[in-house]
């Protein structure tokens, strides 16, 4: 059985959603927040999941907090560690003690729009097709070995909250995916490049364009 720890920090849907996968092998040890007020530490309880809030408020800097940090996750000795709108830039120590084991969502098709604000920075930039992107986690931000993708067309009339809404729909569907995969034993990465063994798509999900006018 692999032990899996989520870090939230807010609505937590992502984490939902690999809760409610139930992936077997998998079994979800804890859901860790880094702000008490996360709404998904409710749900994660709900459902008989330790949880744990290491509020970096409480922390002097960056290291102290992410020592405190890995010192809580690490009391589940989990085998994959998840970024699910874990809103913490983390120091490059702990990056590098959970190497190959850490993955992260972020609402953009990566490499493009790193950092905040992707959905606006999509409209502004006029892009057609947006998406998200689940990665392994290494120093540089938004930058690791990239596990699944899923597109959505922008439309005209869309604001921020529309192109977000349709987004969101794609990362409950590859995270838990990324997450089975791993669990599954499928992912390797050679020279900075994710594969997935036996995947249908390679390791992608390209959703349908609207109709022509
Ligand atoms: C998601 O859009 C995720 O990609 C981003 O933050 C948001 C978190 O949403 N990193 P939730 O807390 O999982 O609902």
């Amino acid at each position: 059985m692999k032990s899996i720890v989520i870090l939230i920090s807010g609505r937590g849907s992502n984490m939902e959603a690999i809760v409610r996968a139930a992936i077997p092998g998998a079994r979800i040890a804890a859901v860790i927040s880094n702000r008490p007020t996360a709404g998904g530490l409710a749900f994660a309880a709900s459902h008989s999941i330790a949880t744990e809030v290491v509020d970096h408020t409480a922390f002097a800097d960056r290291a102290a907090f992410d020592t405190a940090l890995a010192e809580a996750i690490d009391r589940h000795t989990p085998d994959l560690v998840v970024l699910a709108g874990f809103m913490r830039v983390l120091t490059a120590d702990f990056v590098r003690h959970y190497e190959g084991r850490l993955i992260n969502i972020h609402p953009s098709l990566l490499p493009s729009f790193t950092g905040l604000h992707t959905h606006r920075r999509a409209l502004e930039a006029g892009v057609r097709v947006h998406g998200t992107t689940v990665h392994f986690v290494t120093a540089e931000l938004d930058c690791g070995p990239i596990i699944i993708q899923a597109v959505v067309p922008v439309m005209d009339g869309d604001d921020e909250a529309a192109l977000a809404a349709r987004v969101l729909v794609q990362e409950h569907r590859i995270f838990p995916q990324a997450v089975r995969w791993i669990v599954e034993g499928r992912v390797s990465v050679v020279d900075g490049v994710a594969r997935v063994a036996g995947a249908s798509m390679p390791a992608g999900l390209i959703s349908p364009l609207p109709e022509d006018a």
